[in-house]
């Protein structure tokens, strides 16, 4: 009938000048919300970044994309998909291939929220929640999205503009980011501990890691600057993209102040790289102050922003998205197109009744923060047990205590043995590196889930654990048995 033969006969750029069409333009156009709350804030009032930069053009962002991901092409049968929930109920279909929702077993799903909120659906509605949906997300839970980003970002408009794609996850974001924009070999800044996920995501690729250092606010610019130019001067390949945890970091739980935000950006622009910013803890900033993101000073197009509520919300639900400039989301969704068609439909209706309902989740994200404030107060005494023993700062934000580890200038043997030995699981700091067999000072508690009496008992094992291992590193003890690994 009408739409498959029609839209079967157009040629690509005809079909995707189509999809172009549509209301993408609402993330720059949209009026600001009038009634914001600070605890929604993530922009600066003295604006965003301003340099003598260029936005980038579409053409530019062809040197970031990888060959891989230039040879994708969309999959037909997906963007009909899309054209069909665009147009709605006035086409009659032969074209898709969704299955018939008669053969649904499920009459109601019915959510009950602790704030005393409910979600019912059924009928309908339900079906939909039910069914293939186009592969960026569910249109409605998109358009939420899209303002639920300009408000609490304000991202300056761009000439190319931005849009949202809904992942399973913030993993899933990192992923597939990575997989579009790196060649094999390719370098890549991080911090130097960062986030495991990332790292193992990057093994494939063989990345050269431009690891900057740390110290209490986070990833030092001014190392970055002399790195990048010191690489500049010799002639050495130069990083496409920069990947941040700006809030909470994994595992440091350091937040990049709104300073070095301002500058890593300003490096983004003159040594021309994009900036990942993975930010899942960004609800749980523990100095209330809220930092920009970098999303909020991106005059030039340089950002790819990944969100999460997996820590605030539900992990399983895997509820992320992905905002970026619309020529990479563009791509990103070809990504998705073959990898998975489309992220859980029924998470995405839940996720947008979540979204949706910005009252409800503020109260919601508060309680949860202070909720993870306390429990890091309480490690945060706790651990004076292991003072004489290791080295620290507080956590700003996030779930994690990041410790150096006096004396012991390995610390796997002590995490896989010794603690292991006496019931005692800690995250040893190989984790978060990229070469896992280097040696490493560090160990990561997370205060999150254990109760609040184990908290002590768990610091008195380590400060025991910590002691034995000194002693067998004045013993001389090999660091790490080759069977351990
Ligand atoms: C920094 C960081 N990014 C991403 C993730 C993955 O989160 P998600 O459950 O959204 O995939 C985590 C989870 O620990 C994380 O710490």
């Amino acid at each position: 009938m009408l739409v498959s033969v029609n839209f079967l006969k157009m040629n690509k750029t005809t079909v995707r000048s189509l999809y172009d069409a549509r209301s993408v333009l609402v993330l720059i156009n949209r009026k600001y919300s009038q009634k914001q709350d600070d605890f929604f804030k993530f922009y600066s009032d003295n604006g965003a970044f301003y340099g003598n930069h260029e936005p980038l053009t579409e053409q530019d962002y062809n040197r970031f994309f990888s060959k891989r991901s230039l040879r994708r092409e969309p999959a037909l049968t997906r963007e009909m998909t899309k054209l069909a929930y665009k147009v709605g109920k006035d086409v009659i279909s032969l074209a898709e291939g969704m299955p018939n929702e008669g053969v649904f077993p499920f009459t109601r799903i019915d959510i009950e929220l602790k704030g005393g909120g409910r979600l019912i659906t059924e009928g309908k509605e339900l079906s939909a929640a039910l069914q293939y949906i186009p592969s960026q997300g569910m249109p409605s839970l998109l358009s939420e999205l899209r303002t639920f980003q300009q408000d609490l970002h304000r991202p300056p408009p761009l000439p190319q503009p931005r849009d949202v794609i809904v992942t399973n996850g913030g993993q899933h974001g990192i992923y597939q980011c990575f997989d579009l924009l790196l060649e094999e070999g390719d370098p890549i800044i991080a911090t130097e501990y960062t986030y495991t996920g990332a790292y193992v995501a990057l093994k494939p690729y063989r990345p050269e890691i431009i690891g900057i250092p740390e110290d209490e606010n986070g990833m030092i610019p001014e190392t970055l600057e002399l790195v990048l130019t010191d690489r500049l001067s010799r002639g050495m390949k130069m990083p496409k993209m920069l990947y941040v945890i700006p809030t909470g970091s994994n595992p440091s739980g350091t937040v990049l102040p709104e300073d070095r935000r301002r500058k890593i950006y300003e490096l983004a622009c003159r040594f021309n790289f994009l900036i990942i910013e993975d930010d899942p803890y960004v609800f749980l900033n523990y100095n209330e102050t809220n930092v920009p993101t970098f999303l909020s000073l991106d005059t030039c197009g340089r950002v790819i922003r990944i969100d999460s509520l997996s820590k605030v919300v539900s992990a399983g639900l895997r509820a992320g998205w992905v905002t970026a400039p619309k020529v990479v989301q563009q791509k990103l969704e070809l990504h998705m197109q073959t990898e998975l068609l489309h992220s859980c439909t029924l998470s995405q209706m839940i996720l947008h009744h979540i979204i949706s309902h910005r009252d409800s989740l503020a109260s919601h994200l508060k309680a949860g923060r202070d909720l993870y404030r306390r429990r890091r107060d309480a490690l945060s005494i706790a651990v004076q047990g292991v003072t004489d023993l290791a080295d620290w700062s507080l956590p700003q934000a996030g779930l994690f205590f990041w410790l150096r580890v006096r004396g012991v200038e390995d610390i796997y043997n002590m995490v896989f043995r010794t603690a292991f030995q006496r019931g005692l699981m800690v995250v040893p700091g190989q984790a978060f590196s990229y070469d896992t067999s280097a040696p490493c000072q560090y160990v990561r508690l997370t205060f999150s889930r254990i109760s609040y009496e184990d908290m002590d008992i768990a610091v008195r094992h380590l400060a025991d654990i910590i002691k034995e291992e000194q002693q067998l590193t004045l013993q001389n003890q090999p660091q790490r048995l080759a069977t351990e690994r």
